[in-house]
């Protein structure tokens, strides 16, 4: 049977351009959304930018743009790099928008029907210098728990910790490096201990893995605690209903974002009834969210999406973050790599390709390291797949004008044994253990490439080319099952190497047939071997 999913990546910031950290999350998710395809489901991918928030509105200021100008920059500047990576969002829209308006505020109507809008006077920090109420970004000082400096007033980067920003100690302005002062203003509160049941009840089901499970079972144990969803003004995004002064908080409109990108996409393109989607629990929605914004995913988004009376999410899969060379990304270091920046040296599939070597199931962060890097990718993607490909459509032009003849009965046993991995191997990409299905799709290409070297297909060509081309015949079948298992991660390889093999549009169920007595082209470079200078070009710039 076939499903249906829509499948989200969280929305970046439109204030600052991509970076080898949101590939973590994009490479990860696509791989997912195009496995998803290849096997024959439906699956769409969902994402925006992330526009509003006071962030965005100071870095507009600074640019002396009107903060609608200066999203929509970003967004088409995101949009390039997304497609250069070969991510296949089937729209990227943005928070800032009028469907994202109309669901926020009916669902804050809805969760004020329900009795879980409250409001209260609070004390919150004000900056003198700048006269502007700090949000939690935008005030920094010691973790309450641990005692980090430098951290942000709503979560701990270092234990993930989550409190109020008036519970940091040494507490000072970002704008202005100044200790703030007290000031009251009325906020406006949603009662998540209203939503305990449902909240325990999804978690306890297999929505999310055991060491989130595990996180949040330590919030749980803290107690639900209201969550301030409003803003004073100054502040870009979307007005409070009823109010004049008062925005919803950036979080609260953020994941509606998910909604409100399928609406817009539904309304345009008229392929799927967007209540269908999120409502009727036809599809299965995923998510896809690096570890620090789990707790808006797993509390609070689950109770919106509940008292909006839309469906809970399938999945919230949760990764790690990038580290480099062992260490954080820093801008002083020059680890912290855009996008753009990689694109000017390395193939973006490369990066793909490393990146799922390395992704697991797990909250655990992942490393880029240029040693690894080259190596992985000179020996797995050059060494063991393409390699292939390019030895032995040389000898079937060489020896047999492009044609390739039968399967030869000695490379049976090779082609069952390739062949035999496509359950484990779909098993691993559909539960996020990327690293298992590389290691078994290379493990099939030592399988191919231990056949070909074995018969020395060069070598018996000069004699024998009616053997040789067989023997290549059963190479080029080797390949085909090869490229099928690498689709998802290598689109841009595969689809060079369909056109190669005069095979397109390869799907999952392909992997039951053979190619016997037909033309293949000739071999068109796709890729280049890399040395370890071509990586630390990306960083030392
Ligand atoms: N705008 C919010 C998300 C709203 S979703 C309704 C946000 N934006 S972000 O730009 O800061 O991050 C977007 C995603 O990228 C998050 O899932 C975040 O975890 C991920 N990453 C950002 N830096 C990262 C690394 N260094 N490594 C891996 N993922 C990282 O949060
Ligand atoms: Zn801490």
């Amino acid at each position: 049977m076939t499903r249906k999913l829509l499948v989200t990546s969280a929305l970046p910031y439109a204030n600052g351009s991509i970076h080898l950290g949101h590939l973590v999350e994009h490479i990860q998710t696509d791989i997912f959304v195009r496995f998803q395809r290849l096997i024959g489901n439906t699956c769409y991918y969902m994402c925006a930018d992330d526009s509003h928030g006071t962030a965005i509105m100071l870095s507009a200021q600074k640019q002396k743009q009107k903060p609608e100008d200066y999203i929509e920059a970003i967004q088409k500047e995101h949009i390039s790099d997304f497609n250069a990576f070969y991510i296949s969002h089937d729209h990227y829209y943005s928070t800032h928008s009028k469907e994202n308006q109309q669901f926020s505020e009916e669902i804050y109507q809805k969760a004020k029907e329900a009795g879980a809008i409250k409001t209260k006077e609070i004390e919150q920090y004000f900056c003198e210098q700048t006269k502007l109420f700090l949000s939690d970004r935008f005030i920094k000082g010691n973790c309450p728990k641990c005692n980090e400096p430098d951290q942000y007033g709503d979560a701990c980067e270092k234990c993930f910790h989550t409190y109020d920003a008036t519970e940091l100690k040494n507490p000072y302005s970002v704008y202005s490096g100044k200790k703030p002062v007290l000031k009251n203003s009325v906020h406006y509160f949603f009662d998540l201990s209203k939503f305990k049941t449902i909240i325990y009840d999804w978690v306890k089901e297999d929505h999310v893995v055991q060491a989130v499970k595990n996180k949040l079972q330590e919030w749980f144990d803290m107690g639900l605690k209201d969550w301030d969803i409003s803003r004073d003004a100054p502040y870009f995004g979307f007005l409070i209903p009823e109010t004049q002064d008062k925005y919803f908080y950036v979080w609260l409109d953020a994941p509606i974002g998910y909604m409100a990108t399928t609406k817009n996409w539904c309304d345009k393109t008229k392929k799927e009834d967007f209540e269908t989607i999120w409502k009727s629990g036809d599809f299965e929605i995923h998510h896809f969210i690096g570890k620090d914004i789990l707790y808006f995913h797993t509390l609070f988004w689950p109770a919106m999406l509940h008292v909006g009376g839309y469906q809970l999410p399938k999945k919230v899969n949760v990764h790690g973050f990038l580290t480099v060379n062992n260490e954080k990304m820093s801008k002083s270091r020059g680890t912290f790599i855009l996008a753009k920046e990689y694109l000017k040296h390395l193939n973006p599939e490369f990066l793909r390709y490393y990146y799922a070597s390395k992704l697991t199931t797990g909250l655990d962060d992942l490393d880029f390291s240029c040693d690894d890097f080259t190596n992985k990718v000179n020996s797995d993607v050059l060494g063991k797949v393409v390699n292939i490909a390019s030895r032995l459509a040389a000898i079937v032009h060489k020896y047999g004008d492009g044609q390739l003849t039968v399967i030869p009965d000695s490379a049976q046993k090779m082609l069952d044994k390739i062949r035999e991995r496509a359950e484990k191997i779909a098993g691993h990409y559909e539960a996020l253990e990327f690293n298992k299905a590389m290691k078994e799709v290379m493990s099939c290409a030592d399988v191919a490439n231990q056949f070909i070297d074995s018969t020395a297909p060069w070598a018996i060509a000069k004699t024998d080319p009616v053997q040789a081309i067989q023997v290549c015949t059963a190479g080029m079948n080797a390949c085909r099952y090869i490229i099928i298992y690498l689709k998802p991660v290598l689109p841009q390889i595969a689809l060079g190497i369909e056109g190669l093999l005069n095979s397109n549009s390869l799907r999952w169920q392909d992997l039951t047939g053979v190619i016997e007595n037909s033309l293949i082209n000739k071999y068109q470079h796709l890729a280049s071997r890399i040395t370890v200078e071509d990586v630390e070009k990306i960083i030392a710039t």
